[in-house]
């Protein structure tokens, strides 16, 4: 079976074509991006409208494929008007191609194009995006989340601390290469329990940079040491709980070479496998819905809409 995925839940427009052996034949994406600033999501959805109909014509016509069986859309969770406009693009395909279409999950999207993409098999997740931070395990089907923020995802406090020292959107990039040119300094560290709390961090760090106590470079520094510690903790802990030997890390932020590093590390010292899904399918992209919709293909439909607050541990792992 082939596949034309549709994403659109926050800055990313993408589309792509997979095939149900899990080939990708095509992955064209179009991020909103700003200079400075963070995501406005009627700004996102804008650009998305803008350009949803070159993206999936793109998609469509570098696959090569003359026959698409299905279209599979991002149902949320996400940003509203970002998701309608992916709802929109995907029902009018569908129409055209005359194929079902089928709304998926972003997050479990992350989380099975991470086994496409990996050896892992039944890893402990890591999914640390812009909106989201979880730490999670299947369980009798269905998704564990052991411990996660609560507060702000861990893309996004870094967002939010860039934002405050006048890097654009995303930052997160931006804070890995002035990183490499800082020394520690004391941050809060806030673990509770299995849980993280960010907002704190994030404000103290950019107060001390108004207060022009710190670089940026020494700030950018403590802030990744500080938040991605943090996050080791609390994995640690999940594999000693759960006695799985396999750690999987997914998402936007796992393209940060610091925190695979500190990630592996840990792993290695306790003899567990480290994964991460590799730099290219990290972010928001297409083809995970695609390969989700494959899945899901025989199964049980949810009413073609957009669920903005669906959250994975709702969802019956059927496939
Ligand atoms: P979700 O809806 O799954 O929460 P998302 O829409 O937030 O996803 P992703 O593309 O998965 O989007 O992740 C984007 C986040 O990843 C942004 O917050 C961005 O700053 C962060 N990010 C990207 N590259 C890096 C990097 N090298 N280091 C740190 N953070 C990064
Ligand atoms: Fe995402």
């Amino acid at each position: 079976m082939i596949c034309l995925g549709i994403e659109g839940s926050a800055h990313t427009i993408a589309a792509a074509v997979v095939s149900s052996k899990g080939t990708v034949l095509s992955d064209v994406r179009d991020m909103y991006k700003t200079v400075e600033g963070g995501i406005i999501p009627i700004e996102a959805a804008k650009h998305h409208r803008n350009v949803k109909d070159v993206v999936i014509k793109k998609a469509l016509e570098e696959s090569k494929e003359k026959k698409i069986d299905l279209v599979a859309y991002s149902r949320g969770p996400g940003l509203s008007p970002c998701l309608h406009v992916a709802l929109e693009a995907a029902k009018g395909i569908s129409e055209h191609l005359k194929v079902p279409l089928i709304g998926v999950n972003h997050a479990v999207a992350h989380l099975t194009s991470g086994l496409l993409f990996t050896n892992a098999k039944d890893p402990v997740y890591i999914y640390v995006s812009g909106a989201n931070t979880q730490i999670i395990v299947l369980e009798n089907k269905r998704y564990r989340i052991l411990g996660e923020t609560l507060d702000t995802g861990l893309g996004n406090a870094l967002d939010k601390f860039g934002r405050g020292i006048g890097l654009g959107f995303p930052a997160g990039p931006k804070i890995e290469e002035l990183s490499k040119l800082g020394k520690y300094y004391k941050l809060p560290y806030t673990v509770k329990g299995m849980d993280l709390v960010f907002s704190g961090i994030v404000t103290k760090a950019i107060n001390d940079f108004k207060n022009k106590k710190v670089s940026k470079e020494d700030l950018c520094f403590s802030m990744q040491e500080t938040l991605f510690s943090m996050l080791t903790e609390v994995s640690e802990r999940a594999l000693a709980h759960t006695k799985k030997d396999e750690l999987l890390l997914i998402g936007g932020v796992a393209a940060n070479k610091r925190l695979v590093e500190m990630l592996s590390i840990m792993c290695k010292e306790r003899n567990a496998r480290f994964f991460s899904v590799p730099l290219q399918y990290a972010g928001d992209q297409a083809v995970m819905i695609a390969w989700q919709g494959l899945l899901e293909y025989n199964k049980v439909r949810k009413h073609i809409d957009i669920y903005p607050y669906e959250r994975l541990d709702q969802i019956d792992v059927e496939w």
